[in-house]
């Protein structure tokens, strides 16, 4: 063992370990039924198609799949998600595409190439956590935006008011990153008014808008809504909204590729940025995907992964109705796609101190104070629907009704309750 310890950066310092990670191995018990993870229903992967393609590109073209690929990205798989893309209604030429190593990596290069130590970012309160860290480890700060849990957006009075008092402080405020649809954690998805007011926000401004779009074509119900991306496009055509997409949620996660669509120069900063850090994405899963796609298939796969998804998040909400305790100080979101709901409690319950509890009686959620960088809320969690089958959402909501009524049990027959519970 060397008898000195090592001098870490202060961009190192600044990086923290994810709690849902390590939540994550906590519930990796066989016995307990998860709600914590993020991942898809593997029943939506295409396995066998993807395996045809796999084979496909090793007899047609193993040696490139092999070889150093460009920064940029493949130009068949440009091409494809070009024709993918239109297919969605946005129109993009190969100059505004780079294909990155999925989402993460692109949410690690924005702070990369946008940030000086001490520069904020505006984002939702609470928010994806997987931002944040990336933020913090470029000594970047965020300001927190609240907002609502119904399908609406920012509050834009206190998005108008933190932003101003933020700049009278001295804050140089660089971009706005968002999840539009489908939030992770919360579920939720913008109105049209409020997408067209933060691109408003943004125009006047002068600030980027990050708009984190992997559960996008997730929508299982209600009316699509264009993204901001597509408003700008369709608008003032001004280039200040960044979309970043992947193959995670709509296809397997295991894919690790994802692209993000902007403007030229903004392109081109992130292809030097994206050289330090891979040299390239891997070309054989380039060309495997860009083979898949050729199949014409994916479409139908989301569809068939969308209607999967109805089914549970359905089932999900039917089952919190039946065995959750009706007051109106718990509530949940019921979201239109993606993968999670949001579920608030009374105040008084700490979402942090009763997941033992939880994992007691072998069923697990991530705590709500995961995806806040300021001032957690306590009572709150997130649970995904995505994963668990239909009896196992059934037993894990029964298991976590039993913890949250104990809970309420607990404070309401205490020295305090009587006072506390029902303000
Ligand atoms: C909002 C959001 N952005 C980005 C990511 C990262 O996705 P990827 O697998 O493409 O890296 C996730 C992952 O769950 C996410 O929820």
């Amino acid at each position: 063992m060397a008898d000195f310890s090592p001098e870490f950066s202060k961009n190192s310092m600044n990086m923290k370990k994810s709690v849902i990670r390590e939540l994550l191995k906590l519930t990796q018990q066989p016995e307990i039924i998860s709600f914590a993870g993020g991942l898809p229903a593997p029943e939506t992967f295409p396995v066998e198609d993807l395996r045809l393609a796999a084979d496909a590109v090793f007899k047609k073209h193993a040696a490139m799949a092999l070889q150093y690929g460009t920064t940029e990205g493949d130009k068949s798989l440009k091409t494809a998600l070009i024709k993918y893309e239109e297919g969605n209604g946005v129109k993009i030429g190969e100059n505004n595409l780079l294909i990155t190593s999925a989402s993460q990596q692109a949410l690690d290069m924005i702070p990369k190439i946008f940030l000086d130590p001490g520069d904020y970012v505006l984002a939702g309160r609470p928010t994806y956590i997987g931002a944040i860290q990336a933020i913090q480890s470029y000594q970047g700060k965020v300001i927190g935006i609240p907002f609502s849990m119904d399908n609406d957006g920012f509050d834009m009075v206190e998005l108008e008011k933190r932003y101003r008092r933020a700049v009278a402080d001295g804050a140089k405020i660089k971009y706005i990153y968002v999840i539009p649809d489908f939030q992770n954690p919360s579920g939720i998805c913008w109105s049209l008014e409020k997408r067209k007011a933060l691109l408003e926000f943004a125009y006047e401004k002068k600030l980027f808008i990050v708009e984190d779009a992997p559960y996008r074509e997730i929508r299982f119900m209600g009316e699509p809504v264009p993204s901001i991306y597509q408003l700008d496009q369709q608008g003032a055509n001004a280039g200040n909204v960044i979309n970043l997409k992947t193959f995670s949620k709509i296809l397997a996660p295991g894919t690790r590729i994802g692209w993000i669509m902007a403007r030229e120069d903004i392109i081109q900063k992130f292809v030097v940025a994206k050289q330090a850090m891979d040299l390239c994405t891997s070309p054989f899963t380039q060309l495997w995907l860009a083979e898949y796609l050729s199949s014409g298939k994916l479409n139908s796969v989301i569809k068939h992964t969308c209607d999967i998804y109805r089914a549970k998040r359905n089932h999900m909400v039917e089952m919190l109705e039946k065995y959750m305790p009706k007051r109106f100080d718990l509530r949940w979101t019921k979201p239109e796609g993606g993968l999670f709901l949001w579920i608030s409690l009374p105040h008084y319950i700490d979402t942090d101190k009763m997941i033992f509890k939880a994992v007691e009686k072998k069923v697990a959620y991530v705590v709500g104070s995961a995806f806040y960088f300021d001032e957690p809320e306590h009572n709150a969690m997130r649970i995904n629907f995505s994963y668990s089958s239909l009896e196992q959402i059934e037993e894990g909501v029964k298991r976590l009704a039993e913890v949250i009524k104990e809970e309420i049990q607990t404070h309401e027959s205490g020295p305090r309750g009587q006072t506390t519970a029902e303000v």
